[in-house]
């Protein structure tokens, strides 16, 4: 939500090391995009509405000779998507400027305040408060207009900024909103994910909690939210370079899907004992003792994060008999939740940055939860605030549509569930046969991604189709909403999720030959229940393609389309039946032609709640 990139060095090309480090964040938002340069005591600035290719494509070859700039890709909040909206902002005098993540939300007040002292606004933004206000408070001391201005701003927000008469420094603050600097020789680079400097330098500080830093071309001066001087101890970024960019793949999902047979892989590595069938957890930090006192679990998290709460929740419940609630994080935080003894949350997200899940982990932990997060970005704000959180190991996802994200939450939650159950409900035997179950997987993966051309087929016969159901029962049933969001969100098209047995309350209204029913049918409990509800929708002419594991001969007789996954248990087979799901939305979305990694609207992170 919104991607910030800044540059101060040795180098004077700040402008292209700006805006090639902003190519590598506009999944974050792709509004618009905008860089300030500070050249010989002058301001030097380009806004695009559209992508950062749409900045980049406007500038020259003889670009001005820089050595400190800042630059920002936004997705919109507060006002359109217009040149005038886009960042950076500067203060009346044109003194100072601004790139910003995040709400201001008391915008309106300060607005007004500063409005009446005669100072004039150019855009709707909330964001264009900070360097007005930055520039009222400064009368000579930046440190100081920026430490008494960050006091009164309220909400979440990542802050860079550069002042010209401080032509040798960048002021960043993070509250809420993630900033990593990363420490070059003889230059800093700062950017809302660190992956986005990864070919620069490794070493990396994070902001957050209201810090503030000075950054120079050779140091770093951090301060807390109360103005006390801080050390920050800088880590080495474990991530290969390889790994952001698409490879051969046409598209970012497209490598992400493929990756999920090593992603998978990576997420089950070491985490479990096949000699006492069960998982080895180190991470959690939590004894035996205390993970057997655990009366009750809650899950969180937004969009596909929930989807696979969701069915952490089946596992759970399932396999090691514990009540788990599962929640949208966005609803979950303003339902003042009651929270009793002995109770574990488990907040999910890829980014570990999202706003709502943040939040509602807080308001958890406040009530005396103790919070596992699940998560796939080391140093995001989940991580840090989480007790103890497992790491998906799937390496940087990129494509807004989440995919490999989705199939590694899955294997950490069946890896939870593997540890409760064997101290509660599962014998050594059957702890083995889960692990089994679960190493079968990244070959299984890859034998579904050898029949990829058949998903495309089929993909490309429905493409055309604007009403799709995605229908299942029990562990099918958040499948079921895993696939229609990632056709609506990469193909815009209209896909509404249902457990098949809700259909006949009042959905099958809807259902005619010009409706198509994407149906999951790899749950073995409810196997023969599905093949009625959906004897139901081909008599009202409905057309269906099935999802369902080999051997699933009744199907051939009502589906008109079968995409055939490998078999495995109940627990495990969302994982399988997702990738088809994923890739079929994939090729719907090649076929209709519309922005598969940046989809209108979207943003990877959403760092506002
Ligand atoms: C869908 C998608 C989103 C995210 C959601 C939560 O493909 O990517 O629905 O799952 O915004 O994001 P994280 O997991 O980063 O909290």
């Amino acid at each position: 939500m919104c991607g910030i990139f800044g540059y101060i060095g040795r180098r004077p090309e700040a402008v292209k090391l700006v805006v090639d480090g902003l190519k590598l964040l506009d999944y974050r938002g792709y509004d618009s995009a905008g860089y300030v340069a500070l050249s010989e005591g002058k301001f030097i600035s380009v806004k695009k509405v559209g992508k950062v290719a749409e900045l980049e494509a406007s500038l020259s070859d003889l670009l001005t000779p820089s050595n400190i700039a800042i630059a920002h890709t936004r997705w919109a909040t507060h006002g359109k998507p217009t040149e005038i909206n886009a960042h950076p902002h500067f203060d009346d005098q044109s003194s100072l400027t601004v790139v910003h993540n995040g709400i201001i939300e008391n915008h309106d007040a300060i607005r007004e305040m500063l409005q009446k002292k005669g100072i004039i606004f150019s855009s709707e933004t909330d964001s264009e408060v900070i360097p007005q206000l930055i520039g009222y408070y400064y009368k000579g001391d930046l440190l100081k207009a920026v430490q008494k201005a960050v006091g009164k701003l309220k909400g979440a927000f990542a802050i860079v900024l550069m002042h010209k008469n401080h032509p040798d420094e960048l002021i960043c603050v993070a509250r809420e909103c993630p900033l990593a600097i990363g420490i070059g020789k003889e230059e800093m680079f700062i950017a809302s994910d660190a992956h986005a400097f990864l070919t620069h330098t490794k070493k990396v500080i994070y902001l957050h909690s209201s810090e503030i830093a000075v950054i120079k071309r050779e140091t770093i001066e951090a301060f807390d939210g109360n103005a006390v001087p801080i050390t920050k101890e800088s880590e080495d970024l474990d991530i290969d370079v390889e790994k952001i960019s698409k490879g051969h793949f046409p598209h970012y999902m497209l490598k992400e899907i493929y990756e999920q047979p090593q992603s998978v892989s990576n997420a089950l590595l070491s985490r479990y004992s096949d000699e006492y069938g069960t998982a080895i957890l180190d991470e959690l930090g939590m004894t035996d003792e205390e993970l057997y006192k655990i009366q009750r679990i809650i899950i969180l998290g937004c969009g596909t994060s929930f989807h696979a709460g969701l069915l952490g929740g089946y596992m759970l419940e399932e396999r090691a008999r514990i009540p788990v609630q599962v929640e949208i994080s966005s609803e979950f935080r303003y339902k003042n939740p009651i929270i009793q003894e002995n109770t574990l949350a488990i907040a999910i997200s890829q980014s570990g940055e999202t706003a709502d899940t943040i939040a509602a982990m807080r308001e958890l932990r406040e009530k005396g939860a103790k919070i596992i997060g699940i998560c796939n970005v080391q140093g995001s704000t989940l991580a840090r605030e989480a007790n103890a959180s497992l790491f998906l190991r799937a390496g940087p996802e990129i494509g807004v549509a989440s995919t490999k994200a989705f199939t590694s939450q899955l294997i950490l939650l069946a890896l939870i569930t593997l540890r409760f159950a064997r101290m509660r409900t599962m014998s050594q035997k059957e702890g083995k046969d889960f692990i089994n179950a679960l190493t079968c997987l990244p070959t299984q993966i890859r034998s579904i991604l050898d029949h990829a051309d058949l998903i495309e087929k089929i993909a490309n016969k429905y493409a055309s189709y604007e009403n799709f159901f995605f229908l299942g029962r029990r562990f099918m049933y958040p499948t079921a909403m895993e696939g229609a969001l990632k056709l609506k969100e990469i193909a815009y098209v209209n896909a509404n999720a249902y457990p098949a047995g809700e259909m006949k309350h009042g959905p099958i209204a809807l259902v005619d030959d010009k409706c198509i029913i994407v149906a999951f049918c790899s749950d073995s409990v409810t196997y023969p229940k599905i093949l009625n509800d959906l004897m139901e929708l081909k008599a009202r002419n409905g057309k269906i393609i099935a999802i369902a594991p080999e051997g699933s001969r009744e199907l051939f007789s009502i589906a008109d389309d079968i995409i055939i996954i490998p078999r495995t248990i109940d627990e495990l087979t969302p994982l399988l039946a997702a990738l088809p799901a994923q890739h079929f939305a994939y090729c719907v979305a090649k076929k209709r032609g519309t922005e598969i990694d940046k989809p209108r609207n979207l943003a990877k992170s959403v760092t506002v709640g």
